[in-house]
């Protein structure tokens, strides 16, 4: 079949302004990968290297509010980086208590609210505290929702939802999508519409395995430290491309 002109014209006036509101993901996750061989590249401590992935991150929040994308999950820590050198795993926790004191203050201020999902029972104390005050601060903001996800597995999620539901004592007839997916970490996470891992990566990784049933999946040779606006834009163009199934049913 020849290609529908409209659709064309319509494709080339989406890639000069951007999707329409109605063709952009509502919902993107992201794996940022990469940030070690980032840093490996340029001779510099695995630390600098997620040092710059929060300073991407933080670009990344601010693009996707100019985006009105009204979520963004974000894998920050996995059940599985517990396995990384002591040194490493204490940057990562530093840097978050950093981000927490520094930059998510001022995100807050943009409307952006916080929560994070994931294991909590292992994560020290103070930070735990830090977390919980963050979350409570910004739980009356709506510009973003921002989730971190920290100390999180896509499997170990599933099979605490299944402990819930057991401990709920919910009768086997009566367990279905809805009554699992109220157990999950964060239930309020809407389903992402896009994944998108940097550092041309090609796997899921035990990130939100039950979530991404669904969603796209673009995958970027971008090293999460270089992420950004453009990087953001060009994923979220690409989804349109791919939803609006130009010419096809
Ligand atoms: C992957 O890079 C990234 C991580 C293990 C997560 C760290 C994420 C950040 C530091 C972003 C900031 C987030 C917060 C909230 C502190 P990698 O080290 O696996 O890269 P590699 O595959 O090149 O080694």
């Amino acid at each position: 079949m020849e290609p529908d002109p409209r659709s064309q014209r319509q494709a080339a006036a989406a890639t000069a302004r951007g999707p329409e509101p109605d063709e952009r993901p509502r919902s993107i996750a992201i794996i940022m990968d990469g940030n070690g061989r980032w840093a490996s590249a340029r001779g510099l401590p695995v630390a600098d290297g997620h040092r710059e992935g929060a300073r991407a991150l933080r670009r990344t929040v601010e693009a996707a509010i100019d985006l009105e994308i009204g979520s963004l999950a974000v894998y920050a820590f996995s059940t599985e980086n517990w396995a990384r050198p002591a040194d490493e795993v204490g940057s990562i926790l530093e840097l978050l208590d950093e981000t927490i004191d520094r930059e998510l203050p001022d995100l807050a201020r943009q409307g952006v609210r916080t929560r994070f999902f994931g294991r909590r029972d292992r994560i020290p104390d103070g930070l735990r505290e830090k977390i919980a005050a963050l979350e409570a601060e910004t739980a009356a903001n709506d510009r973003l929702h921002l989730w971190i996800a920290f100390d999180y597995g896509g499997r170990a999620e599933l099979v605490e939802a299944t402990r819930r539901l057991l401990r709920d004592g919910v009768p086997p007839e009566d367990v279905s999508e809805e009554t699992l997916a109220e157990r999950l970490y964060a239930r309020e996470l809407p389903d992402p519409d896009l994944v998108i891992r940097t550092s041309g990566e090609q796997r899921l990784s035990n990130f939100l395995l039950w979530q991404s049933a669904y969603a796209e999946l673009v995958f970027v040779d971008t090293l999460w430290p270089e992420f950004g606006e453009e990087a953001l834009r060009a994923a979220v163009e690409e989804y349109a491309r791919r939803a609006r199934r130009f010419g096809a049913r």
